[in-house]
């Protein structure tokens, strides 16, 4: 049977799969882990599910696939076990306005900016933007000299350094102590706790920060703390210093510059500290701007439960939980596309890295139930429980589709256990009811870190397509890069 939908107008070109754009806007305000491209999530929610039908993403993650699907107005249902990522798209997809955002900011402003830029006070009287710390000692303080912007690089004075210490003992009074398992691919440890990965300033003034949201309007915190979440990593010990290149260009420079928090938990032996107001600041007002350019697109989506989006009584249902748990409660033959990004057997260990962010929205993950192979022993998560799951998944996920349903699953096959988990899994669709139709590659765009960082990333990571129709429209066999085969480990 050949898949048929209306005429759709406003189709993006098949071709913007092989061109992505860097991440704008509101998808660009949250570092979240092993984002993937908007535009193949546009094209095949186009493509491959009629306009109300209903879109389902099991593993969400920082939400694009929701987004997409709102905004093409189709109904959506989203799972993910993280409350970060479910947290993080329910804003995505309901943002407030940008104005109470930016009051919201004024309000927190007034209550904690003073006390914490007392807290980086220099003898200047001029507030201290970061310091580079060497082995626990603080080597360089940088300042703006007040007329303009430059900065100044100072060496520490005694009250630089009394300062410091008179923060060093701080414990954290609202924040949970995290929970940390020992992986030394993310280099942690079950010991690891914040003062281990902020100084005793940091701590206190994100605890401030928290204090001043908790005092806001309900309806405006969510935002708040969700740029918090966006920041702490920068406001870590985590933010080694790039020396000898310019970050940019790359081109050899004598000046220092402020890296960024990566992937794990790495706490270089030099380090940066920086001003947090200034961290919370700019990632607030980075949300206001995306939030101000998408408020030029409307898209009315209203949120309900899973039987009322299922129903059609409702638009969109983000739900925080195990999917293998929440898919049963779809109706069977209900849903028109599965289009997801699973994790990608160890690849990113999803709630471990996360850690940082749950801790800060007071959230308690159930690690349990996470769907990964983790390095941590104590986790025991391992190759042979992720292919059960996996399996598992679509086994459910069939039963869910209608007859013309789809599913598109992202993945990654870089090293050999994924060629063979794909080959299993492509047999267990057929015994599951569902053909493979083909696949095509997915681009990242220019300027993502997946594509800099990870030899032949262009040519490993897959869009998997699987049909309960026999055939495909032709507007998949259109991607460029399209193929029948599944792919091989030379592809
Ligand atoms: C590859 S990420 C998704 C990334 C997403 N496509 C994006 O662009 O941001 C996989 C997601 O699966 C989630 N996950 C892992 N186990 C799960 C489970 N049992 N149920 C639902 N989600 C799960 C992780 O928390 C993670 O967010």
């Amino acid at each position: 049977m050949q898949l048929t939908f209306p005429e759709l107008t406003n189709t993006p070109s098949a071709s913007t799969l092989a061109d992505p754009a860097a991440y704008r806007g509101l998808y660009a305000f949250h570092k979240y882990w092993g984002k993937k491209p908007a535009e193949p999530m546009r094209y095949l929610i186009q493509h491959l599910c009629p306009e109300g039908g209903l879109v389902v993403d099991p593993f969400l993650g920082s939400g694009i696939s929701a987004l997409e699907a709102v905004q093409l107005q189709r109904r959506f249902v989203g799972m993910d076990i993280n409350p970060a990522a479910v947290r993080l798209t329910r804003m995505l997809v309901s943002p407030p306005p940008a104005r109470a955002v930016d009051k919201a900011l004024t309000q927190v402003s007034v209550l904690v900016k003073d006390a914490i830029l007392e807290s980086y006070t220099t003898a200047k009287q001029r507030a201290a933007t970061h310091y580079v710390w060497r082995n626990g000692v603080i080597q360089i303080v940088w300042r703006t000299n007040g007329e303009s912007r430059n900065r100044l690089e100072l060496p520490p004075d005694e009250h630089d350094i009394a300062l410091a210490e008179s923060f060093a003992s701080y414990q954290p009074k609202l924040l949970r102590a995290p929970r940390f398992f020992t992986n030394s691919r993310i280099n942690s440890c079950a010991s690891l706790t914040l003062k281990d990965l902020f100084t005793g300033r940091a701590l206190r003034n994100i605890e401030l920060l928290l204090a001043a949201i908790d005092g806001l309007p309900p309806a405006i915190q969510e935002s708040l703390r969700l740029s918090l979440t966006a920041a702490v990593g920068q406001m870590s010990k985590m933010v080694f210093a790039i020396t000898g290149r310019g970050r940019t260009t790359g081109v050899s420079s004598e000046r220092m510059e402020v890296g960024s928090w990566v992937i794990g938990y790495w706490r270089p032996e030099q380090h940066f500290e920086v001003n947090v107001w200034g961290c919370f600041e700019r990632r607030v007002q980075k949300l206001i701007k995306a939030i101000a350019e998408s408020e030029s697109v409307h898209f009315d989506s209203t949120s309900g439960t899973l039987s009322q989006v299922s129903g059609g009584d409702a638009d969109h249902a983000i739900l925080n939980g195990d999917c293998l748990a929440l898919l049963p409660q779809l109706p069977d033959n209900s849903v028109d596309l599965v289009i997801t990004d699973p994790p990608h057997g160890d690849r990113i260990p999803y709630l471990e890295l996360s850690e940082l962010w749950n801790v800060i929205l007071g959230e308690e993950p159930p690690f349990e139930a996470e769907i990964v192979v983790s390095n941590a022993k104590e986790r025991s998560k391992k190759s042979p429980g992720y292919n059960l799951a996996m399996l598992n998944f679509l086994e459910i996920t069939s039963r869910k589709l209608r007859e013309s349903g789809c599913l598109v699953l992202f993945f990654n096959a870089r090293n050999e256990a994924n060629w063979r988990f794909l080959n299993s899994f492509s047999a267990s669709a057929k015994t599951s009811g569902m053909a493979y139709c083909g696949c095509f590659p997915l681009v990242y765009s220019a300027a993502s870190v997946v594509q800099d960082n990870r030899d032949g990333a262009l040519r490993t990571d897959f869009g998997l397509v699987f049909s309960r129709s026999a055939t495909v429209g032709r507007s998949l066999a259109d991607i460029p890069g399209w193929m029948f085969n599944l792919p091989t480990p030379k592809e």
